[in-house]
C-alpha cells in the first residue's frame, strides 16, 4: 500500500473548505488508491467549527483518510505536509479600500510562507485558492524562498472549467467533449477567457470550437463577459460565493499536476511567468500548461491574434499593478 499524502487546507472551517476536505478524503484530489492525512488549519475564532469539520470527516468513515489535524498553528499545521491548499485569506469587505485587503492577505501569506518554508515536506508543492489568488501566490513565493517556484501556483482551473462549461452548453454537447480552452492572467474580472484553441469531439473527428460556435460576436463578446463575471453571478443566486465548484477545481488542478494531465489535452493554471508570450516575468499569471511526472511546462508555440494580445495585456498590468501595491503593504 502507499504511504499517506499529508494534505494541507487552509481556511478548512469555511465554505470552500467544508466542500473541499471531503472530496481529498474520498480520493478525488489524489486517486482512489492514494491513503491521504488531511491538515487543517484557521484561525481562533473559527476554532470550534473547525473541530465540527473533524467531527464530521471521523463519522463518514473515510477508508482513504489515515488521520487529522484540525489546528489554529500555522507550524503545527504546515509540518510534513506535502500539498498545501491556501484557501484562508481575509476577505474584501463592504466599504474597504483595496489596498487595506491587499495588506491584511500579504500579512497572512507572509507569514504563512515562512511556516511552510520552514516546516514543510520538502518538494512540497503549493496552490493558492484565496483572493488575490496570484498576488497571495507571489507574496507566498517571495518569502518561501526554498520551496522551488515551480512548485507554487494558484488556481484559475475554475475559470477554465467554467469556459468549457459556456461552450458546452452553447453546443447543447458534454462538458467531456470540449478541451483547451485557455485562461490567461489574473483570477480576476479581468482574466482573458480564450477559445481560439479549443477543440470539440464531434462524431466526424475534432473540430475548432470557434467553428462550431461560428458566432464571433458571441465568443468575443458574451462568451468572454460571463465567464468573467460567473463568480459574481454564483454570489447573486446564492447569497455566496462559489464553493463546490471551487472545491472540484482545486481537485482536478492538484490531480493533473501530480497525476499529469491526457495526452493533447492542457489545462489553465496560474504559475510563475518566465516570459512566455511576452507575459512580463516575476509574475503568477494563467497560462495553457500540460504536466507529466509532477511538473508543469507552459504549452509554447499558439499562434496569438491581435485581438488577444490586447487582453493578455490588459490582465498583465493589472496584475503589475496588484505586485507593486502588495509590495508597497510590506514595507
Ligand atoms: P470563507 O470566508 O467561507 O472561508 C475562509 C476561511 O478562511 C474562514 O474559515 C476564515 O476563518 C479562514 N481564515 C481567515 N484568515 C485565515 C488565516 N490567516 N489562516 C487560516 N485561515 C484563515 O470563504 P470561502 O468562500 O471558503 O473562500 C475562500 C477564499 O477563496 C476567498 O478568498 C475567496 O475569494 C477565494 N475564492 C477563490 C476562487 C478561485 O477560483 N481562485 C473561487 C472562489 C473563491
Amino acid at each position: 500500500a502507499k504511504d499517506p499524502v499529508r494534505v494541507l487546507v487552509t481556511g478548512a472551517a469555511g465554505q470552500i473548505g467544508y466542500a473541499l476536505v471531503p472530496m481529498i478524503a474520498r480520493g478525488v484530489m489524489l486517486g482512489l488508491d492514494q491513503p491521504v492525512i488531511l491538515h487543517m488549519l484557521d484561525i481562533p475564532p473559527a476554532a470550534e467549527s473547525l473541530n465540527g469539520v473533524k467531527m464530521e470527516l471521523i463519522d463518514a468513515a473515510f477508508p482513504l483518510l489515515k488521520g487529522v489535524v484540525a489546528t489554529t498553528d500555522a507550524v503545527e499545521a504546515c509540518t510534513g505536509v506535502n500539498i498545501a491548499v491556501m484557501v484562508g485569506g481575509f476577505p474584501r469587505k463592504e466599504g474597504m479600500e483595496r489596498k487595506d485587503v491587499m495588506s491584511k492577505n500579504v500579512s497572512i501569506y507572509k507569514s504563512q510562507a515562512s511556516a511552510l518554508e520552514k516546516y514543510a515536506a520538502a518538494n512540497c508543492k503549493v496552490l493558492v485558492v484565496a483572493n488575490p489568488a496570484n498576488t497571495n501566490a507571489l507574496i507566498l513565493k517571495e518569502f518561501a524562498p526554498s520551496i522551488p517556484e515551480k512548485n507554487i501556483t494558484c488556481l484559475t482551473r475554475l475559470d477554465h472549467n467554467r469556459a468549457l462549461g459556456q461552450i458546452a452548453e452553447r453546443l447543447n454537447i458534454q462538458v467531456s467533449d470540449v478541451k483547451n480552452v485557455i485562461i490567461w492572467g489574473n483570477h480576476s474580472s479581468t482574466q482573458y477567457p480564450d477559445v481560439n484553441h479549443a477543440t470539440v469531439k464531434t462524431p466526424g473527428g475534432e473540430k475548432p470550437a470557434r467553428e462550431l460556435v461560428a458566432a464571433d460576436d458571441w465568443l468575443k463578446g458574451e462568451f468572454i463577459t460571463t465567464v468573467q463575471q460567473r463568480g459574481a453571478a454564483i454570489i447573486k443566486a446564492r447569497k455566496l460565493s462559489s464553493a463546490l465548484s471551487a472545491a472540484s477545481a482545486a481537485c482536478d488542478h492538484i490531480r493533473d499536476w501530480v497525476l499529469g494531465t491526457p495526452e493533447g489535452t492542457w489545462v489553465s493554471m496560474g504559475v510563475y511567468s518566465d516570459g512566455s508570450y511576452n507575459v512580463p516575468a516575476g509574475l503568477i499569471y494563467s497560462f495553457p500548461v500540460t504536466c507529466r511526472n509532477g511538473e508543469w511546462t507552459i504549452v509554447q508555440g499558439l499562434p496569438i491574434d491581435e485581438f488577444s494580445r490586447k487582453k493578455m495585456d490588459a490582465t498583465a498590468v493589472e496584475l503589475t499593478e496588484e505586485k507593486a501595491l502588495a509590495y508597497s503593504c510590506l514595507s
